[in-house]
């Protein structure tokens, strides 16, 4: 029957899209991810992000944005300098076919240092980074994202929440040895005296006349916002 085969594809469609290679993903376009059928009648669901899906909104491309996108020739537009390889959105990267192609994977774990990308004065990507776009690359390269609806205020630390959002969203460019803004978020301290004086909040929720971090790519979610502002009200403790 129609409908059974229409019940599996929901299934499988709800929240997680690993379609082997097909570039565009139409929760993107649509919202929800139903198609416009279906899910009317169903009251509001909690939303958990399956960790063993790699999700490119979330993970892969505010990687990509802080370790491959800053300073003069990196890849922030499509120019000759840079081989036309612009990695701020997802079609740019796609158009650029660097993922097809395996150029993009080559880039990451070329044996030779000097070759290797993101190139110094950045720091190498984690073995950990490498990892996950390996995965994400496995699953279909896909324009997937997920946002949990549950939003964790109660147990906000420094190690557990606020530390990861830094190392997947800012220390590509705040570390090394150039750090933009010459704030090296890598130690504690450096974040802790910005959250004090009030830049880190200032910066997060784009306040107008501050810069705004990160300064491309999509804002951090209201959740997180939320519990970075909790962290810095608590006096920003290395809990
Ligand atoms: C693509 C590179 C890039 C990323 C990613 C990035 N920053 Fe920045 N950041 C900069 C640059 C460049 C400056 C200096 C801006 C200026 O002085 O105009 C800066 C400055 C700052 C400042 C100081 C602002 C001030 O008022 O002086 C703070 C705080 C900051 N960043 C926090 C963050 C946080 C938190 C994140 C992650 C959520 C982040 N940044 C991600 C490039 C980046």
């Amino acid at each position: 029957m129609w409908w059974s085969l229409l019940g599996v594809v929901l299934a499988f469609s709800a929240c997680q899209h690993e379609a082997p290679l097909s570039p565009v993903d139409d929760t993107l376009l649509g919202g929800n991810g139903n198609g416009g059928g279906g899910g009317s009648e169903e009251p509001e669901e909690v939303v958990t992000c399956s960790p063993t899906t790699v999700w490119f909104q979330q993970q892969i491309q505010p990687l990509l944005i802080s370790n491959c996108t800053m300073g003069n020739g990196c890849h922030s537009s499509a120019t000759d300098d840079n081989d036309e390889i612009d990695l701020t959105s997802y079609q740019a990267l796609m158009n650029s076919g660097i993922v097809q192609d395996g150029d993009l994977w080559e880039a990451i774990n070329d044996d030779d240092v000097e070759d290797r990308m993101p190139q110094s004065p950045q720091a190498p990507l984690t073995q950990e980074q490498i990892d996950l776009i390996g995965l994400w690359i496995q699953q279909g390269a896909q324009n997937n994202s997920c946002e949990p609806t549950a939003c964790d205020t109660v147990n906000v630390t420094y190690s557990g929440t606020i530390r990861p959002v830094i190392q997947s969203r800012c220390q590509g460019c705040h570390s090394g040895a150039t750090p933009q803004g010459g704030l090296d978020f890598s130690s504690w301290s450096v974040l802790n005296a910005v959250a004090n004086d009030g830049r880190l909040a200032a910066s997060i929720q784009h306040v107008a006349g501050v810069p705004a971090m990160p300064p491309s790519g999509s804002r951090l979610s209201d959740c997180r916002i939320e519990q970075f502002l909790i962290w810095i009200d608590a006096g920003a403790p290395n809990n």
